[in-house]
This record gives structure tokens, sequence and C-alpha cells, in this order.
């Protein structure tokens, strides 16, 4: 089965590839033809995961699925979610946005955060599935590691030893994270 992955993002792709059965060839944006920025204007995740997915979609005629995530943390009563991407301005960078996160929580002992990720498959017209993953854990005072992306230098996950995504290999990471989990849905319902 071929199934287009709806991201621009080449380090979620190399998360998500390992995950996927052998019977699934997943095909990139570019792969398609596609290279325009997806739409991603909605309010919650399941909102952005589903335009980005059924854009590709109705676009390109590919089955595909997009995954949305978003750092909730809880003294900052939730923020950035769904912002996440762009909650230090609209040049998305990693960089200004953990440092924005950091400055906001500032000393504040309460830490606790999670990374939630929704993804949509769109296989038809009107045929849209959602599955959902989650991962609790904390801020770290300070970024450590040079693995991952986005917020993986600041996010100490509970179930862990202790060491931020960033400091992780991707198959570690994949053992733990938020993606990890809702792709291992996804994957239950194309098995199914
Ligand atoms: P989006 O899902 O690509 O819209 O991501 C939203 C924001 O969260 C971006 O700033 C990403 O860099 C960040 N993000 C998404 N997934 C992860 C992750 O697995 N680890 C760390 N940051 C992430």
């Amino acid at each position: 089965m071929r199934l287009c992955f709806a991201s621009n993002n080449a380090h979620k792709l190399d998360e998500i590839r390992p995950l996927l059965p052998a019977g699934i060839e997943l095909l990139s944006l570019a792969e398609i033809g596609c290279h325009e920025e997806l739409p991603e204007t909605q309010p919650t995740l399941e909102g952005n995961a589903r335009q980005k997915a059924q854009y590709v979609f109705d676009h390109y005629g590919v089955p595909c699925f997009a995954d949305d995530t978003g750092l909730e943390v809880e003294a900052l009563h939730g923020e950035p979610g769904v912002y996440s991407a762009r909650y230090a301005g609209p040049q998305r960078a990693a960089a200004d946005n953990v440092a924005k996160l950091l400055h906001k929580l500032g000393t504040q002992l309460n830490r606790r955060a999670r990374f939630r990720t929704v993804v949509a498959l769109v296989r038809g017209r009107h045929e849209v599935r959602e599955f959902s993953g989650e991962v609790a854990g904390t801020i770290a005072a300070a970024p450590i590691g040079r693995g991952g992306f986005g917020y993986d230098p600041v996010f100490v996950p509970d179930e862990g030893d202790g060491r931020t995504f960033a400091e992780m290999t991707l198959a570690e990471k994949n053992q733990l994270s938020h993606r990890a989990r809702a792709v291992a849905g996804l994957v239950a319902f194309l098995n199914g």
C-alpha cells in the first residue's frame, strides 16, 4: 500500500519510517510532487492534522496521513499547545521557541508538561480516521542534547531515565514518544 506522509519535516519522516510495517510504501510530499506549504489554520491539533491530510488527498489523490503535535505546559495553562510551531513568531525557529518557553517558565517549580500528537488518515473523500498519542514529562531548566528536533532538548519524559528526548537515539525516543504512540494506532488500524 502506498501512503504519503503529509509533512515537510524530515525529522518526523525519520521517526515514522521504522514504525511502519514492510507492506506500506511511505511517500514523502516531494515524491508525490507536492512542494507547496500545507494549510494549517485550525484552532486544534485534530483540525490541523485533518486539514493537512485532506489537502494532500484532494489535490494529489494519494491516500495520506498527517500529524500535528503540541507541547502543553501545565504552569502555562496548556501553552504553547496548538501554537507550538509559531510560539516565538512566524519564523518557526526551534531555538527561539525553546528560549521563549524557558523564559516564560522562569524559576517556576511546576515544570509538568506533555506532548500530544494527533494523526489523521485520509484514504477517501469521506474516509477520515484519527489516532492520538501523548507522553508526560517535565521541562528541563536548560536545553540538553543534540538529537531530535523542536522542543526535544528541554523535554524529559517521565518514563525515561532522566535524559531529554534530544539526548536519546531515534529508537529510544520511539519507545516512548507521543508520535510513536499515535502511529501505533494508525498501524493497528491499517493491519486490522
Ligand atoms: P507540528 O506538528 O509540525 O505543527 O509541530 C509543532 C511544534 O512542535 C513545532 O515547533 C515542532 O518543532 C514541535 N514538535 C513537534 N513534534 C515534536 C517532537 O517530537 N519533539 C519536539 N518538538 C516537537
